[in-house]
């Protein structure tokens, strides 16, 4: 529920007012949106069977925030679950309020059972889709809502077509095991869990039964001739989605709370962490037409894993004048078009239409998708140009590797001896005990050994060869790993341009990489290996995407370039939950700069304190490990 508070409204609208008077804008006052999340438990039912979800206020997915640019948001979290919690605001910049991310052991403490807090944050600068979600390993796969940020001058000063509508599309994964427990057991060499369904809007769909009754599934009723702005987001865990509504084309218009140049696809391409603002023009035949989303994966010799489709329907509102009749002949001619796939339609036009989806493993379109995206250059809506002159370069490989549980050597192959981690530039990213940022801050140092993220892998070999990814000889000879809590400081105002290598060892995934605190300019991508000499040549100096979560494709690299000028410690991961789960991820600090308005303030009076269970390994605050027997290592 969103109240609006306007005893702390009052200080907000009157510089508000003062900015009417000097800038003569007639934007609405800035105002503070407040919501109270309650996480608790509920049993869900589908697929015949009842499952323990944890959730926020009941809903899955949870509340949309719903702000206009400029406004403040304050989120009262009250946490109810047996879980420890922490929310992260997926893409909201938190310039100077660091201590807001939500993440545990890197900005905070979690908000332990039976504890409150609130997180205060301002939502400048961006307009469009991002979102809201558990950072707590697997649990955010039913913590999750939507955050949708309007122009402060109002919709029509949308840089594109006003649209009719705006709906919120999140597509997810549904989860019949225990989510707690699918963390604990990928970080320890359990591979064989996996969603039992995709949804969206939290709704299954007719491809899933109980017993012959299909699902539920999610409906956008349209009407002819409207324009729809579907704000389209992936809160799944594990997989990259094709999405794509029968009979209908897509304008992409934003990407990650950025505009992008308009962009017109038939098909979608989005992974976990991303957001694509698309219009739809219902300008099909009145009818029902499927709206599918897909999963994609890597092509053998990867390991295959079960990825279920889901869909839902774009259903033409029948009360006007455009008759059925007409509507089924367009329809039949429709489906020729798209080559069938869904049978043929009925006269009465009944039957949906579904689209021709691209095979699962077509992971190429990902690319294809991704390099079409370019940054909007509006006047109304300036972006800041890329910099030109960079202070600090990094390559970092991404990629899978093994450590010893104990001591330095042991054989990989054998059970129990080693586990299976993801690592960056070889190192796989481990908690702290204590939350990064307020050592930083207090300046009280780091009972953890840190190590500084190496600005390069440490050895070159072939990074995309096929050939590492069965386990073998040659791959074995690059698996060895170890763990660290991997940080890297820049120093206020560093341009950092950074290429992101996808190896194939064990493994040739791509890999959603994203940035809490900055966007990305994302420069180039392709696909094999980097090489500085021909690529950089290539580099889109002019117009590219600006991004939090940038797709590292399958056995390819992207460049990107951001400047570290929000001080505080932020998290960078792939945003796949198991690649985090086992440490593809590392910490950005940034210092602060010489003034106070380069420097990040102190933490709110209420900040969560990790003082009641001082003792607890990092892992225990997430979860009590118990003894787990290991059944299986090579299942990757
Ligand atoms: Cu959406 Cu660190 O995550």
């Amino acid at each position: 529920m969103t109240t609006w508070s306007l005893r702390t409204a009052v200080p907000v609208v009157a510089t508000t007012i003062f900015f009417f008077l000097s800038t003569m804008a007639i934007p609405a006052a800035t105002a503070i949106v407040e919501h109270t999340f309650v996480v608790s438990q509920m049993n869900m039912m589908h697929l015949c069977k009842e499952t323990l979800v944890t959730v926020v206020n009941g809903q899955l997915p949870g509340p949309t925030i719903e702000v206009t640019e400029g406004d403040s948001v304050a989120i009262h979290v009250v946490n109810k679950s047996p879980y420890n919690i922490s929310i992260h605001w997926h893409g909201v910049k938190q310039r100077l309020n660091c201590w807001a991310d939500g993440v545990p052991l890197v900005t905070q403490c979690p908000i332990l059972p039976k504890q409150n807090f609130t997180y205060r944050f301002n939502v400048v600068g961006q307009e469009g889709t991002l979102w809201w979600h558990a950072h707590v390993p697997c649990l955010r796969a039913t913590l999750h809502g939507a955050i949708v940020i309007r122009p402060r001058l109002g919709a029509s000063s949308y840089p594109f077509p006003k649209p009719d509508s705006e709906v919120p599309v999140i597509i997810g994964d549904w989860w019949e095991m225990d989510l707690e427990e699918v963390d604990r057991k990928m970080k320890d060499n359990f591979f064989d869990y996996f969603p039992s369904a995709s949804t969206i809007n939290g709704k299954l769909g007719d491809l899933f039964n109980c017993s012959g009754v299909a699902e539920e599934g999610y409906v956008l009723d349209v009407e002819p001739g409207k324009t729809y702005l579907l704000r389209i987001i992936n809160a799944a865990l594990f997989s990259e989605y094709f999405l794509k509504i029968a009979g209908h084309r897509f304008t992409v218009v934003a990407s990650d709370a950025n505009y992008v140049s308009p962009y017109t696809t038939d098909i979608i391409v989005i992974a976990p962490g991303e957001t694509v603002d698309a219009l739809v023009v219902a300008d099909a035949p009145p009818g029902k037409y499927y709206m599918v989303a897909l999963p994609n994966q890597a092509p053998l010799p990867d390991t295959q894993t079960p990825e279920p489709a889901t869909r839902g329907m774009v259903q033409y509102n029948n009360n006007n004048n455009r008759g059925a009749g007409n509507g089924a002949t367009a329809l039949r001619s429709r489906n020729h078009i798209e080559g069938g796939g869904g049978g043929d339609p009925s006269p009465t036009g009944d039957v949906p239409v579904a689209p021709v989806m691209p095979d699962q493993h077509d992971v190429v379109l990902s690319f294809y998708f991704h390099s079409n995206l370019t940054s909007l250059r509006h006047p109304r809506h300036p972006t800041p140009p890329v910099p030109i002159r960079v202070d600090e370069h990094l390559f970092i490989t991404l990629g899978l590797g093994s450590v010893c549980r104990r001591g330095q050597y042991c054989n990989r192959t054998k059970e129990n001896e080693a586990v299976l981690v993801a690592t960056m530039n070889n190192v796989s990213f481990q908690l702290p005990t204590t939350p990064l940022l307020e050592s930083h801050y207090y300046h009280i140092g780091v009972q953890d050994a840190l190590l500084e993220l190496p600005g390069k892998p440490p050895r070159a070999f072939d990074f995309t060869d096929q050939s590492l990814i069965p386990i073998g000889t040659k791959e074995k000879l690059l698996e060895p790993t170890s763990r660290a809590t991997m940080v890297r400081w820049f120093r206020y105002g560093s341009v950092v341009e950074m290429v992101f290598q996808g190896t194939a060892i064990l493994q040739g995934d791509s890999n959603p990489m994203h940035l809490h605190g900055h966007d990305m300019f994302v420069l180039a991508q392709g696909l094999g290996n980097f090489n500085a000499a021909k690529d950089m040549s290539r580099y889109n100096l002019v117009n590219p995407p600006l991004k939090n979560t940038v797709v590292v494709p399958n056995l390819g690299w992207v460049a990107i370039r951001f400047v570290a000028n929000n001080p505080g410690v932020w998290f960078m991961h792939c945003h796949y939950e198991f690649h985090l789960s086992m440490g593809m991820a590392a910490v950005f600090v940034v210092e602060d700069g010489p003034t106070m308005e380069t420097s990040l303030p102190p933490p709110p009076l209420d900040f969560p304190s990790c003082s009641h269970d001082n003792n607890l390994a990092p892992d225990e605050f997430y979860l009590q490990t118990p003894e787990i027997k290991v059944s299986r290592i090579d299942g990757v």
